[in-house]
């Protein structure tokens, strides 16, 4: 799940789920690397243990970088052109400006202490060597370990290929017990069954079949899997058939990508033929999903009655075919890369990778239609959290429905209703990205397409891309017209009102909105006709020095908010009453408001919204002359501003409110004194920004931002 963490300085870095075994001198070696040389990327053949490797690394290493080790996993992604987006998400660069992306993300590297990880880059090599290039050579102190079946050949890289682990044999001199492959197997034998014991009469035989898996720890895993029946000595003797008979008579051994190969199909086999199709259709997966997904997805009535789904994921769970992972929302799983690359062959041979997929995008284009649906609810939160956990399944349905001439009117279909993932939940690029692949794939007049142009529009200016916002608007008003499209025609208005509103061509937006809201005002949608439109023109009212107008709307916005349980909206609600209060000089309950509008913005990770509202704190610590608390706020603003991209939005209104907040900041209390203050802010990563504006005691209350 992609987990937004530009909110903490430590990193992202995923729990080890199992134990982890041996490789002492492996790990130094890196560890030796890494302080030499700034790309160092580990090399080997599938299941050997490079992803782990590297994780363990990084748990070891985590001390060293000040600005936190990052993990950034590119296993799922098919499409080289979201190779930076990928790495600017797992920073938790929330990536909505229009700037060019390698800008945003070097600006945001700049000269900080990191340990980026690029796990799986093989599929992806050349984007990867290029991006990786272009940012080390912009942030110096940056450090970036990949993990990669080939090596990416970059300049300066340093590869360092991964053997499988030791076996017995390899040191002459070395005790059964303490060998790595042999320690690795009793570890998963003892998860397997919790009794088992290493001991005088099985070692022998666990050593035999660690040298038969050529020390893989994929494969040594597996194998343990098989204690559940059978002893180690049947495993053994199994296994020997098995691989004399794939290797034939006159050799002994297989090569070693044949081993694991092996090792899988062995695994395979032992899946009933009702497991083995569910393994096949849980391919068409990308990252982890939940039970119902499966039950929809890869049920049939005839082979895969949905019914028996839950009980013969347990069994692949059992297999370790599957992972299981708790999450706060419930539980995961996932298959393993490797074994996931085994599932697609078979669902190719099978003849039913395009039924699956169709049905995988059926899943979630009804998932999204309900997220849309349900958004401006009391359930928001369950939704934010819910959108950014199924990101790379939405991605993979997305893809496939613009790589197939049958579904591209899905596709706008699909990526309009996900307006409220794209603005709320951080991913306004990425939107934007595929609205425009989907527009150049569709491009005669329909319903689907004037949607997908308003939510352009919205996208546009939720980057502060003001010119193509207005474009966009204008496209859908023209389409609208012509499909007789009316409820697009008025969110068209909406979007143009929305674009004049940051242009600070004031009266027009007033117009726009105005309109808008009447028209709005008759149907049953508040999102985002309505809502956004009355913030907005309540914002225009302020910057038109109306404040009191602009409260009434204000309050009438929170309390449809708090009466339909939309909290996202009612944020922003929160902090434009700060402003208004603090335009008629009320400023405790401009500071109160604010501080609320902070502590909800924590719930969603809305990065733009937290850094409005640490700007409108600066304005306020000003106006009540705290000097030094307003001159640490705006340390603490401009160095967070590029985890979103675009500073103000783009907008003068806002920029001019924070450019005289500095003004009047070092007039008090002179450069000297507002310098290091300011210097003191700009050291504070959002999250502990966001804990001194609200000060202490009421981080521990917010739940979303510890
Ligand atoms: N040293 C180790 N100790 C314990 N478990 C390990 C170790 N090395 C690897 N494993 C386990 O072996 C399995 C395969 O490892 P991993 O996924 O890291 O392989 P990989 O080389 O990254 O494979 P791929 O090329 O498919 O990405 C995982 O379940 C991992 O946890
Ligand atoms: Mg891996």
């Amino acid at each position: 799940m992609a987990t937004p963490t530009g909110w903490r300085r430590e990193g992202n870095l995923p729990a080890e789920l199992t134990s982890f075994v041996g490789r002492t001198r492996l790990l130094s070696h890196l560890k030796r690397h890494l302080q030499d040389n700034r790309l160092v990327t580990v090399t080997g053949i599938g299941g050997v243990g490079k992803s782990r490797t590297a994780l363990r690394l990084a748990h070891q290493v985590r001390g060293h970088y000040g600005d936190g080790v990052w993990f950034a996993d590119l296993g799922r992604l098919q499409d080289a052109g979201m190779v930076e987006h990928t790495i600017s998400s797992a920073l938790g660069i929330a990536d909505q400006s229009p700037r060019s992306q390698t800008d945003t993300l070097t600006e945001w590297v700049g000269d900080r202490h990191i340990l980026l990880i690029i796990d799986t880059c093989e599929h992806l090599v050349e984007a990867c060597a290029g991006l990786v290039t272009r940012l080390l050579a912009k942030s110096p102190n940056l450090s970036v370990l990949a993990t990669s079946r080939q090596s990416m050949g970059a300049p300066g890289e340093q590869v360092v290929p991964i053997p499988p682990l030791a076996v017995p044999g390899d040191d002459p001199n070395e005790s059964l017990f303490t060998n790595e492959s042999v320690q690795l197997f009793n570890a998963r034998a003892g998860a397997v069954v919790p009794d088992f014991t290493l001991d005088e009469t099985n070692v022998d035989a666990v050593a035999e079949l660690c040298r038969r898996l050529d020390g893989i720890p994929l494969a040594i895993e597996l194998a343990a899997v098989r204690l559940r029946a059978l002893s180690v000595q049947q495993i053994l003797t199994l296994l020997t058939d098995r691989f004399s008979l794939l290797a034939g008579a006159s050799r002994t051994a297989l090569p070693r990508h044949q081993t694991l190969r092996a090792a899988i199909g062995w695994s395979h086999e032992i899946c009933e033929p009702a497991e083995r199709l569910l393994w096949a259709r849980l391919s068409v997966f990308s990252g982890d999903f939940e039970l119902d997904a499966a039950r929809f997805i890869c049920s049939d009535e005839d082979h895969l009655p949905a019914e028996r789904i839950m009980e013969l994921i347990s069994g692949l769970v059992e297999k370790s075919v599957l992972l299981m992972q708790n999450h706060n929302a419930g539980v995961r799983y996932r298959l393993i890369d490797t074994l996931r690359e085994y599932g697609i062959e078979w669902l190719r041979k099978l003849g039913q990778e395009e039924m699956v997929q169709a049905k995988h995008l059926e899943y979630y284009l009804q998932l999204a239609l309900t997220g849309e649906h349900a958004w401006s609810g009391p359930r928001q939160v369950y939704w934010f959290i819910r959108m950014r956990q199924e990101h790379d399944n939405v991605r993979s349905a997305l893809d496939h429905c613009l790589n197939e001439p049958s579904h591209r009117k899905t596709a706008l279909q699909l990526l309009s209703s996900l307006w409220f993932m794209w603005v709320a939940c951080g991913f306004a690029r990425e939107g934007r990205l595929y609205l425009h692949r989907a527009l150049e794939a569709n491009p005669e007049p329909s319903k689907e397409r004037c949607k997908a142009l308003w939510v352009l529009s919205y996208l546009c200016s939720a980057q502060g891309d003001i010119e193509a916002a207005q474009k966009a608007a204008e496209e859908c008003s023209d389409q609208a017209v012509q499909v007789g499209d009316s409820s697009a025609v008025i969110l068209a208005t909406k979007m143009q009102g929305t674009a004049a509103a940051l242009q600070n061509e004031l009266k027009k937006a007033t117009a726009l909105l105005g309109v808008a809201i009447e028209f709005n005002r008759a149907g049953p949608e508040l999102n985002p006709g309505l809502l956004p439109a009355i913030l907005e023109l309540a914002f225009v009212l302020i910057a038109q020095s109306e404040p009191n107008e602009a409260e009434v709307l204000l309050s009438d916005l929170r309390q449809t908010c708090e009466q339909r349980g939309e909290l996202w909206l009612r944020s922003y609600a929160h902090w434009a009453t700060s402003l208004a209060q603090r335009a008629t000089g009320r400023m405790p309950e401009a500071l109160a408001n604010a501080r609320e509008a902070l502590r909800i913005k924590g719930h969603f990770h809305d990065v733009l919204g937290a850094m409005m509202c640490l700007e409108a704190m600066a304005r306020i610590a000003t106006d009540q002359g705290e000097w030094a608390r307003a001159a640490q706020l705006l340390g603490a603003a401009q160095t967070n501003w590029p985890l979103f991209g675009l500073p103000f939005l783009g907008s003068p209104f806002f920029s001019g409110e924070h450019e005289q907040s500095v003004k009047e900041c070092r007039d008090r209390i002179g450069e000297k004194a507002y310098d290091e203050y300011f210097s003191h802010g700009s050291r504070m990563n959002l999250e502990e920004a966001i804990a001194f504006a609200l000060d202490d005691e009421d981080t521990a209350a917010a739940p979303g931002l510890v």
